[in-house]
């Protein structure tokens, strides 16, 4: 279905027709989309291999395809680059079919594997702020994009609620209700069903407990005591705990589901703990657990490292254990009861260093191999300073405050740009919280993944130029442009028959799907999706200013970019939904 594969197969046969790598085919969109729709580079590389004049080469090529029926010019241009138009009734034609599959010319994946998503990575007790953002929002669009490909997703959360944070929590409240159950050694009974913290006391206690381990060695000391005491299963400590990981879980669900990303598992760091002791005596066994100072680790660097991997630490001097160990536990889990065939894990770019840490771990222990272990990592979203971004008051903002401010802003941006007027509050509501929310996600999906970016709300939140809000406005626009057709009478879509240059534009956009879709997937990379959606808007828009729709005199032409019309709705909308995007239906 991908109209560039099928280009290069036919310039590819050319190729080894005349004696050449039939990959050197290769076709790809224009460059210079003013000179050409389509281009093939590969008679440089070919001539440079062969030892012969590209140019020559170039035309011999052109001169075996000058007969294929869907070409409707090719020729040689510059040092010997192969341009390529299309004869209007072959674009008609895989319009056409375009606008007839239920998948709108998306790609399918040939095999399906089952993949373990690890996205998200909120932590107990921790309000979730802008750097959970963009593992949220990337990880919801990856999910999306592999499970439509047709990649069997698992989403797992993978909640941060086994390190030291914990311990100090617990430390930190004892100090505050000492009298209660959990903290008796000696208590017998069962703990009460009802968390002794709220919310509000999880978010008051955390910094307080930290600041505190911060200043004092000796509070620093309890609560790692008290960490190590809680792996090691005390009991009044372990119900203490449920508690804090209830409460954090059902406060961070609803932050993320207002946000549109929702998980398969809410498994934690915790739930591999049980694996623990059986992988460390494998470990052992296999003669890579090694004592360090009283520590326990797993020597990972290798002959030939360009740069200094340190030993992955299994066990710490107190025996307990640390990030690298639930990550490497987690693995096993994972292997033992979903059997999956990759783990993708989206966290920031930071982390490089632990997760090549823990992939070499799995390997060297043969529990996974480490080219199905791949982390996906992302850019740090900055302050216009250039540095991690901070609220004014310099703390880090929260999820729960920058989805009210993007949802008032949006409101305010609909209100001067005379959209939504006159519907219910509940709709206007409605839509400005999606406006908000596509402008935040577009935002961070429209850069390269790997990239830093400028938090700059008011560039994110505009109707113009490449943003959610530009594309939301696009999507209804389709809709309103197709429901006044049905309301004129316009009559049913029909045979695609490309004339004008908008038409043109318009339905070779729609064409590029395919392609962006399977780059998006290989590449782990949505903000190809973006640019995808972002052209197509464009180009229907010089199409819907061009040419009429609904008003068209000529019965066939109506039919056919009635056909463009609803094919360019439902792709941008399909593209959308793959970013995790919401439209809605008017505005
Ligand atoms: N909780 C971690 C953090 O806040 C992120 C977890 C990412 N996932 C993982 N498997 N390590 O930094």
């Amino acid at each position: 279905m991908i109209l560039t594969d099928d280009l290069s197969a036919a310039v590819g046969e050319a190729f080894a027709a005349a004696g050449l790598d039939a990959r050197l085919g290769r076709v790809t969109a224009a460059h210079r989309p003013d000179l050409a729709q389509f281009q093939c580079n590969g008679a440089l590389a070919a001539a440079k291999a062969a030892k012969q004049n590209p140019r020559a080469l170039a035309e011999k090529i052109c001169a075996a395809l000058k007969d294929n029926p869907n070409f409707a010019d090719i020729a040689v241009a510059g040092p010997g680059f192969i341009n390529i138009t299309l004869t209007d009734g072959f674009i008609s034609s895989r319009a056409a079919a375009l606008a007839g599959d239920e998948r709108l010319g998306a790609w399918s994946k040939p095999e399906t594997e089952t993949i373990v998503l690890d996205y998200g990575g909120p932590n107990v007790a921790k309000p979730l702020h802008v750097g959970h953002l963009r593992a949220a929002i990337i990880g919801e669009s990856l999910k999306r994009v592999l499970r439509f490909a047709g990649d069997k997703v698992i989403g797992d959360v993978h909640f941060g609620d086994w390190g030291l944070p914990m311990g100090q929590l617990i430390t930190e409240l004892k100090r505050e209700q000492p009298q209660l159950a959990y903290f008796d050694e000696a208590f017998k009974g069962s703990y009460p069903d009802t968390s002794p913290v709220t919310l509000d006391d999880l978010e008051r206690l955390y910094p307080q407990a930290s600041a505190a381990c911060k200043a004092d060695p000796q509070r620093a000391e309890e609560a790692r005591i008290a960490t190590a005491e809680l792996q090691k299963g005390r009991a009044g400590y372990l119900a203490l705990w449920r508690h804090f990981v209830a409460v954090s879980r059902a406060a961070i669900e609803q932050e993320y589901a207002d946000l549109g990303v929702t998980f398969d598992l809410w498994k934690g760091e915790a739930d591999a703990d049980k694996l623990t002791e059986v992988m460390a005596a494998d470990l052992r066994a296999k003669g890579l657990l090694e004592e360090s100072d009283g520590a326990h680790v797993v020597r990972v660097a290798k002959e030939g490292d360009k740069k200094d991997i340190p030993p992955l630490m299994l066990f710490k001097r107190d025996g307990g254990v640390t990030y690298g160990t639930t990550d490497l536990a987690t693995i096993l889990d994972r292997v033992r009861s979903l059997a999956p065939d990759r783990m993708l894990y989206v966290v920031d770019q930071r982390q490089a260093l632990h997760f090549e840490q823990v992939f070499r771990a799995a390997a060297l222990a043969d529990i996974f191999p480490a080219d199905r272990l791949e982390h996906i990592g992302f850019g740090t979203m900055n302050g216009k300073d250039g540095k991690p971004f901070k609220t004014r008051a310099g703390g880090v903002l929260k999820l729960r405050d920058l989805i009210d401010t993007v949802t008032e802003r949006a409101r305010a941006r609909l209100a001067d740009s005379g959209l939504a007027k006159g519907y219910g509050e509940a709709e206007t509501a409605d839509i400005a919280r999606k406006v908000g929310i596509a402008a935040l996600k577009f935002a961070d999906l429209s850069n390269p993944r790997t990239s830093d970016y400028i938090f700059d709300l008011d560039r994110f939140m505009a109707f113009e130029g490449k943003t959610g809000p530009y594309l939301l406005y696009a999507s209804v626009r389709v809709r309103s442009v197709l429901a006044k057709a049905e309301a004129a009478g316009a009559g049913a879509p029909g045979p695609v028959s490309i004339a004008a240059p908008e038409e043109r534009d318009l339905a070779l956009s729609l064409l590029a799907f395919g392609e962006a879709l399977r780059d998006a997937y290989e590449k782990r990379l949505p903000h190809i999706l973006c640019d995808h959606a972002f052209t197509l808007a464009q180009a229907f828009s010089k199409f819907y200013a061009a040419c009429r729709i609904a008003d068209e005199a000529d019965a066939a032409a109506r039919a056919s970019r009635l056909s463009l019309t609803a094919a360019t709705g439902r792709q941008l909308d399909l593209t959308l939904n793959l970013l995790g995007i919401e439209a809605p239906q008017r505005m």
